[in-house]
């Protein structure tokens, strides 16, 4: 596993499990199987529905002392619904079963979002969490953020994969150290994605698969990448990419990929609507 060191100090594997979209059932055991095949860093969060999950698949590693707590990575979000309710971090550790986390994120650039950064900042002067982190903030949100936050968020999450790697807001948090943590790595299955020439030239290369490829060029260039599956072939072969390294001039021509493709693109008004639904625990 390879490590990146967060501003405050933090190390943060570079490679870990993504839970989006991963039932409660199904993420036991992908999470479980990480962990035993070496993963360290697993994210989820409260709209996935499965931190439970999470913290009973972590539980059963601790104890059958396959790791221990600590070397453990866990980042998860708080929803923008739960922004201005004061419990969501205690209640968020409590599904996970756990004291702290190791990142906390919010979710959404939505609602009272300075609201739910403050939550974050208290939650780590409390020790509730080792680091703190935005999601999906860009523009003038990210600006407002940076501006008004005391402690500046340690990593942010933001779509990214070989065909959008975000350098623009990457140079814009620079100054502040922040990590990027890339989500739909694998561009969230798409296979034209890893079909791409130069991933089918590396991948002979190497004796690598396309996927492969793709997360040793995220780590490379040093982000901290989370693909989801729940398919053991693809946990497997996800967790074996650093005994190669892709040169820079493999790097190079991966690059001129970038800025071709972004698969997500709602607007404002969108990501309000879909942050201000409520989740089914609220009620
Ligand atoms: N902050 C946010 O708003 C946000 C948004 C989206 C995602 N995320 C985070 O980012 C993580 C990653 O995103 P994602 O899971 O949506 O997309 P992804 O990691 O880009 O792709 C996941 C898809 O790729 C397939 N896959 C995984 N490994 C593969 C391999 N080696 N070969 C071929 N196919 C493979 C998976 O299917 P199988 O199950 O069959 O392997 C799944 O369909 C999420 O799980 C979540 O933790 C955050």
């Amino acid at each position: 596993m390879e490590y990146a060191t967060l501003s405050n100090g933090v190390n943060a594997p570079l490679l870990g499990i993504g839970t989006f979209m991963i039932s409660p059932d199904d993420t036991v055991n992908s999470v479980y199987s990480a962990i035993k095949l070496g993963y360290r860093l697993i994210d989820t969060a409260n709209a996935y529905m499965n931190e439970e999950s999470v913290g009973n698949a972590v539980q059963r590693a601790i104890d059958e002392g396959i790791v221990t707590r600590g070397e453990l990575f866990i980042s998860t979000k708080l929803w923008p619904t739960l922004y201005e309710n004061d419990a969501a971090v205690d209640n968020t550790l409590m599904r996970l079963g756990m004291d702290y986390v190791d990142l906390l994120f919010i979710h959404q650039p939505a609602g009272n979002y300075m609201a739910g950064y403050r939550q974050l900042e208290k939650a780590y002067k409390d020790g509730k969490t080792k680091s703190l982190g935005i999601s999906n903030f860009y523009g003038e949100k990210l600006d407002i953020l940076l501006a008004e936050s005391e402690i500046k968020p340690h990593v942010m999450q933001l779509e990214a994969h070989p065909y959008c790697t975000e350098k623009e807001v990457r140079d814009r948090v620079a100054e502040y150290g922040t990590l990027l943590m890339g989500w739909y790595p694998l561009g969230h299955g798409d296979p034209g994605l890893v079909k791409e020439e130069v991933f089918l030239k590396l991948a002979d290369k190497y004796r690598k698969s396309n996927a492969q490829i793709v997360l040793r060029w995220a780590t490379q260039m040093q982000f901290i990448t989370i693909p989801g599956s729940k398919n053991p072939d693809h946990i497997r072969d996800n967790g074996d990419i650093f005994d190669f390294s892709l040169t820079d001039e493999e790097m190079a021509e991966i690059a001129g990929l970038d800025g071709t493709k972004k698969y997500y693109n709602a607007t404002d008004e969108e990501v309000e609507k879909y942050a201000g639904m409520h989740l089914p625990f609220e009620r």
